[in-house]
């Protein structure tokens, strides 16, 4: 599956970005969230996705990059988030975090930077919809994949078939169309992929050719 993430679109025209979203049908809509705490960089917030949410019915995959996301969760709930996805040094009490995103109906995620193992998901994995691997450094789209996310990927799958577990695996950072199969074959889900599909000219040619892959 395939979730654009929208950090690299043209703003001053999203609506086309959104139409041909919406054509080409793509499973999810990725929106980054940046506090300039969390990470070094600030994108936007819920009265944004409020407006963003006129313009399609497909699911919104909101990737907080905030401090302290507990303070927000009912508010991304109220503007249309479906999918809350949190990083796990953010907040204090996790598991209480999880039910927070959960108690509202949606779906919750946990992310896991490059340096950070995958230990955090031992004792949160049964309460997670969704892993989600980041393949480069928080805060900014347009960088480099880093190579030993794949290993990452397979330890996250084995430990989801160990436990048989439903939880999704969804790879952010750095994916470009030459390295998604590598990923997909790693065990990913779910790929985001933001400078590989708003180039700025090929955005509906972009999509069909990651589609084509999956
Ligand atoms: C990085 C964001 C990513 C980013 C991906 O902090 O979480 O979602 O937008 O952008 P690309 O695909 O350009 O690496
Ligand atoms: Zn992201």
């Amino acid at each position: 599956m395939i979730s654009p993430s929208i950090l690299s679109a043209n703003f001053s025209n999203l609506e086309k970005e959104f139409n041909i979203m919406n054509e080409e049908q793509v499973n999810f809509i990725h929106l980054d969230i940046m506090d300039g705490n969390y990470v070094p960089n600030i994108s936007f917030g819920p009265g944004v996705i409020k407006s963003l949410r006129t313009l399609t019915d497909i699911c919104f995959d909101t990737h907080l990059m905030i401090n302290n996301p507990e303070k927000f969760i009912e508010e991304f709930a109220k503007v249309g988030s479906e999918i809350i996805t949190i990083h796990p040094d953010s907040t204090i009490h996790l598991n209480r975090t999880i039910s927070l995103i959960k108690s509202f109906g949606l779906k919750a995620g946990l992310a896991i930077n490059p340096h950070q193992s995958i230990d955090v998901l031992d004792y949160t994995i049964e309460d997670l919809d969704l892993v989600l691997v980041m393949s480069v450094n928080p805060g900014f789209g347009g960088q480099s994949f880093i190579d030993n996310s794949l290993r990452k990927i397979n330890s996250i799958r084995d430990l989801i078939e160990k436990r048989k577990l439903e939880t999704m695996i969804e790879v952010d950072g750095g994916i470009k169309l030459n390295n998604a199969k590598k990923v997909l074959d790693a065990g990913a889900d779910i790929l985001v992929a933001g400078s590989a599909i708003f180039d700025g000219k090929n955005t509906r040619e972009n999509i069909r050719k990651f589609k084509g892959l999956l």
